[in-house]
């Protein structure tokens, strides 16, 4: 397992960039000076979430991201996965280009969130069924699948 160490958040936050050699073929994950702003109050200065932060990481690789709060660990997740999009800069996941092949660089990423992943508002059957579904299961398949004996909120 590797390590990245963002730096401390300073106002605006700033990362380090980690970049290392590069073997052949197509990275896991690439990313090349990977910069964002975010702009919240027009009389001040953009914040500096990600700061030309390059990284490489091969097939198999585990990653561990490590940083203070606000060092911009969660902005750099949303814009490897495209939540985000990059001020400047380039991603590149298994070889496809985030911006030009958005949706190749979608089904091979998955993200979980420390926030809810699912709607408060729907039962556990009605959440599962929705999951299917986006995963392209026919709707009557997935709610059998959600809920094969009850189908009730629990
Ligand atoms: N949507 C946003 N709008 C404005 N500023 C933002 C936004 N998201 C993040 N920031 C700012 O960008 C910087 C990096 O925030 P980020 O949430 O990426 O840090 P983090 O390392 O994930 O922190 P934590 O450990 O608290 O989760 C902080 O200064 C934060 O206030
Ligand atoms: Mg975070």
């Amino acid at each position: 397992m590797s390590i990245a160490v963002l730096e401390p958040t300073q106002s605006p936050a700033v990362s380090r960039p980690t970049i290392r050699t590069l073997p052949a073929g197509p990275a896991a994950l690439l990313v090349e000076h990977a910069t964002k702003r975010f702009k919240v109050d027009r009389r001040k200065p953009p914040v500096l979430a990600v700061d030309d932060v390059s990284i490489r990481l091969e097939r198999g690789e585990i990653y561990g991201l490590l940083g203070t709060n606000g060092s911009g660990k969660s902005t750099f997740i949303r814009l490897v996965s495209g939540l985000l999009t990059l001020d400047e800069g380039r991603v590149e996941v298994f070889g496809h280009d985030l911006v030009r092949e958005e949706m190749a660089v979608k089904r091979l990423i998955n993200r979980v969130s420390v926030d809810a992943a699912f709607f408060k508002k729907l039962s556990p059957a009605e959440n599962l069924s929705f999951a299917a579904r986006l995963y392209g299961l026919d709707p009557r398949q997935a709610r059998r699948q959600a809920a094969p004996s009850s189908g009730g909120r629990k």
